[in-house]
């Protein structure tokens, strides 16, 4: 197995542990990623942590070797599979956060797009570099990176396939940290902030944001008045307002 799914307290841990290979995502990792997510999303983990074996990688992206000699069908439905793998992470029912613990390239970086949060060593780099290898992107980074730092810096970083070290990744707003110690620790004392929150209005915050840059406003103004309304009628905002008004701390239970 080349991917470990592990607990600390609370919190779910996805290692991939293929070191060897700075953990590249061949077929058989995307397929056991696969499985873990739909394990964790089943689970009562209140976050999800993605690191990499070993001190040197978090992911060096997709399996080259795997790639030499593929039909075209072959390709485009491991992009496909690819997509909608990291589409399972994006879509967990609790926040995830990627603990970039070194190189992140290609598919890797991709990986950690998907994640709700990115913490990164001090010493990691970062990049997309498929045009070195004549390719772009192919799971999902051309969608994902200019939502997150936009379409100027997407094409630069993309286009160019440069490397970006931690500080850059921090000042772009690639990286939410950068820790200086233990990126694991310092991911899961960054998910114990969510601890004090209910999941189901966690999870209808984030969608509401990342719903933002599809659609146009008017359009998202909908969508935020209607998520608002499904938290307002969960059982944690009864809670939550009751628990402002009784001057106590609220005692969420995630329904
Ligand atoms: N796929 C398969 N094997 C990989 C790999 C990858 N993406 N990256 C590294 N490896 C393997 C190397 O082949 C090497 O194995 P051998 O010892 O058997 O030769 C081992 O891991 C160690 O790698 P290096 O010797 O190259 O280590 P380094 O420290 O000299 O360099 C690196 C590190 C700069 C990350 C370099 O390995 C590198 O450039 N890797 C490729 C990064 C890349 O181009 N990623 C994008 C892949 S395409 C993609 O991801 C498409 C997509 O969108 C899904």
């Amino acid at each position: 197995m080349s991917v470990k799914l592990t607990w600390q307290d609370e919190f779910a841990v996805i290692t991939l542990d293929r070191p060897q290979a700075l953990n590249a995502l061949s077929a058989s990792v995307l397929r056991e990623l696969a499985q873990a997510f739909d394990e964790v999303a089943g689970s009562n983990a209140r976050a999800l942590i993605v690191t990499g074996a070993g001190v040197k990688a978090f992911c060096a992206g997709a399996d080259i070797k795997e790639l030499v000699g593929r039909s075209l069908s072959e390709q485009r439905r491991d992009a496909a599979y690819g997509q909608a793998v990291l589409a399972r992470l994006d879509e967990l029912p609790m926040p995830s956060v990627a603990a970039i613990n070194g190189y992140a390239f290609g598919g890797g970086l991709e990986l950690a797009l998907a994640c709700t949060f990115r913490i990164a060593v001090a010493t990691a780099k970062m990049g997309l570099p498929e045009i070195k290898l004549g390719l772009i992107p192919g799971y999902g980074g051309t969608q994902r990176l200019p939502r997150v730092i936009g379409e100027a810096r997407a094409l630069d970083l993309i286009m160019s396939g440069r490397t970006l070290d931690a500080e850059e990744a921090l000042r772009i707003g690639l990286v939410h940290r950068v820790a200086e110690g233990d990126v694991l620790a310092a991911a899961i004392s960054n998910a114990r902030q969510f601890n004090a929150y209910g999941l189901p209005a966690l999870r209808l915050a984030r969608d509401a944001v990342k719903r933002a840059l599809d659609v146009p406003l008017h359009e998202g103004l909908k969508i935020e008045a209607d998520l608002n309304t499904l938290a307002f009628q969960t059982q944690d905002a009864l809670e939550g307002m009751n628990a402002f008004m009784q001057k106590r701390k609220p005692k969420f239970t995630d329904r």
